[in-house]
């Protein structure tokens, strides 16, 4: 089958086209999924570099998320069949629950094989079907970047209509809580870099629009808009740049999401966060439970991914570029 591997991580040279790889037999509790389309997150371009911190298997398949239709089951296999249309989950053994050590070091596309490929086999229990207006294409989306904003927004979040949302930058994870904000009837508050992707956010819905180049002291604005009450949940992205400002943004008894670190790691002072009662909360994806549950809000809501670009497979190296480019939406990979 076809496949692509990374021979060496130090950059896209290390990205190699396979047409030579044995296709992957099933064991007894897996389905075989011909993968149809895959996406790029951020998270992509760390694996690239080798900066994965949980490690990297050697000449590993890369990326966490596709989707495809399961072409073969195993014998244990009972509740998908051929010709269901599945997506993958970031982290395989993660069904329901806390999240564990053990669960964490098995990701796809980093730890473990991932979907750039034709065939992969993902057990039983990570192979989730997904709302049927959805393509192919939008699916494999879903995984990583719904699959987090959703836990972060739904399930550590506990958004309820009326709350206040800010959304740092308009990245894959941000743009999926902009649509599930506006799911629970939220207000959002979108930041950007960039004046024309605010538009097309206000467009999706979004409520109040603040370029963080042109307003530094964005924070004091989300008090200004909120009549100094703060946000009642921080989808946090950016770590180093914007953790003490999301802490100041953040309403009494609020909650902060610490889901990326774009620009870098960052030192907390606890004091504020002691005194006004703040709570963070690391989140890593999400389990298949969560996955299930967002894919019933999608259908219910005929909610549709935003995708920036498509790539054929074989420009693969391209789509990379394109997300590292800057985007507004996913970046796709046909397979
Ligand atoms: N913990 C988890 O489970 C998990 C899951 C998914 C992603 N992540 C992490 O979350 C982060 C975002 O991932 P993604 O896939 O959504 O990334 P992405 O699609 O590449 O988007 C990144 C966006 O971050 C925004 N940004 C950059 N610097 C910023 C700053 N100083 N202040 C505010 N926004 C800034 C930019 O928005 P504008 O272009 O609008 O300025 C940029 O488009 C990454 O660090 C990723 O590793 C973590």
């Amino acid at each position: 089958m076809k496949a692509f591997q990374f021979r060496e991580t130090a950059g896209m040279t290390g990205l190699i086209l396979r047409n030579d790889l044995e296709k992957p037999a099933p064991g007894h509790d897996e389905v075989l999924v011909r993968v149809r389309a895959t996406s790029l997150n951020f998270r992509d371009y760390i694996v690239t570099h080798g900066e994965y911190p949980v490690g990297m298997k050697p000449d590993v398949i890369p990326l966490s998320d596709g989707a495809g239709d399961v072409v073969e089951v195993g014998k244990n296999v009972k509740t998908l069949g051929v010709g269901d249309r599945v997506a993958g989950c970031f982290f395989p053994d993660w069904i329901s629950g806390p999240l564990t050590q053990e669960v964490f070091m098995r990701s796809l596309g980093g730890p473990i094989d991932g979907m750039l490929a034709e065939y992969v086999a993902l057990p039983e229990r990570a192979a989730i079907p997904f709302p049927p207006h959805l393509s192919y294409e939008e699916a494999a989306t879903l995984p990583n970047a719904g699959v987090t904003a959703w836990h972060a927004l739904v399930e550590a979040g506990r958004i309820q209509a009326g709350n206040t949302v800010l959304l740092l930058g308009t990245g894959g994870v941000c743009l999926f809580a902009l649509q599930f904000a506006k799911l629970h009837s939220a207000i959002v508050i979108q930041t950007s870099s960039s004046d024309d992707k605010l538009e097309r956010a206000k467009a999706m819905g979004a409520d109040h629009l603040i370029n963080y180049r042109n307003t530094p002291d964005w924070d004091q604005e989300v008090l200004r808009l909120t009549g100094g009450r703060g946000a009642d949940i921080v989808i946090e992205v950016g770590g180093a740049q914007t953790l003490e400002r999301s802490l100041k943004a953040v309403r009494f008894g609020g909650i902060v999401t610490l889901i990326g670190l774009v620009s870098g790691f960052g030192k907390i002072d606890p004091l504020p966060l002691m005194q006004r009662s703040i709570s963070m909360h690391g989140i890593n994806v999400g389990s298949a439970d969560m996955f299930r549950a967002m894919n019933r809000a999608i259908d219910a809501s005929r909610l549709r991914p935003v995708i920036s670009r498509t790539f054929t497979f074989e420009h693969a190296t391209y789509a990379y570029a394109h997300q590292q480019a800057g985007h507004f939406g996913k970046t796709v990979i046909t397979v």
